[in-house]
């Protein structure tokens, strides 16, 4: 499993800089969501690490587009899930490969390693400046969209906004 992870590591860094960011900003997200609901912290690390593996295969043009990409374009991005699953299934990293599949699924029935995901890369989209063709939100303002949602469990969402506050504490006292 190493082997294959630095792999795509490797390969995530070689690409594109906006996806490796983003990437390692979900999987610390996760793994301080994981730590305080008492679940597998590196196995959250990891799931948020490659939830967007399928971006690799997405034309670095199209994920560093600027302005508001058109419906063929959408229509490409939207691939990145179910290629995202397919190749962690090829490279033997099965356990990961739904919620590669699911991230971007809006609905309630999810389940809880996909929403404890899922909650990390929206909150993280939504606060950044990477997303070129949207004002980033406040942290306040992206936790009361995810409420709104009315998709994820009251304890994930809870879980995340006490995670993302540890999670600015570390990043200002590194
Ligand atoms: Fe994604
Ligand atoms: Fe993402």
């Amino acid at each position: 499993m190493q082997r294959a992870l630095n792999l795509l590591l490797q390969n995530m860094s070689e690409k594109n800089a906006t996806l490796l960011t983003h990437s390692l900003n979900v999987a610390k997200l996760c793994t301080i969501i994981a730590r305080n609901l008492g679940m597998d912290e590196e196995y959250y690390y990891t799931a948020g690490l490659l939830h967007d593996a399928g971006k690799l295969l997405v034309p670095n043009a199209l994920l560093d587009k600027s302005i508001s990409i058109g419906n063929e374009e959408q229509e490409i991005l939207k691939n990145h899930s179910k290629w995202g699953a397919e190749l962690l299934k090829l490279l033997g990293l099965n356990e990961f490969s739904v919620i590669a599949l699911l991230h971007h699924q809006d609905t309630s029935d999810l389940p809880l390693p996909v929403q404890i995901v899922a909650v990390a890369d929206k909150f993280e989209a939504m606060t950044s400046l990477w997303r070129q063709y949207k004002k980033p939100v406040t942290a306040k303002e992206a936790i009361d969209e995810l409420w709104n949602m009315r998709i994820f469990h009251p304890t994930v969402i809870e879980a995340l906004a006490i995670a993302q506050a540890e999670f600015l504490t570390e990043k200002k006292t590194c």
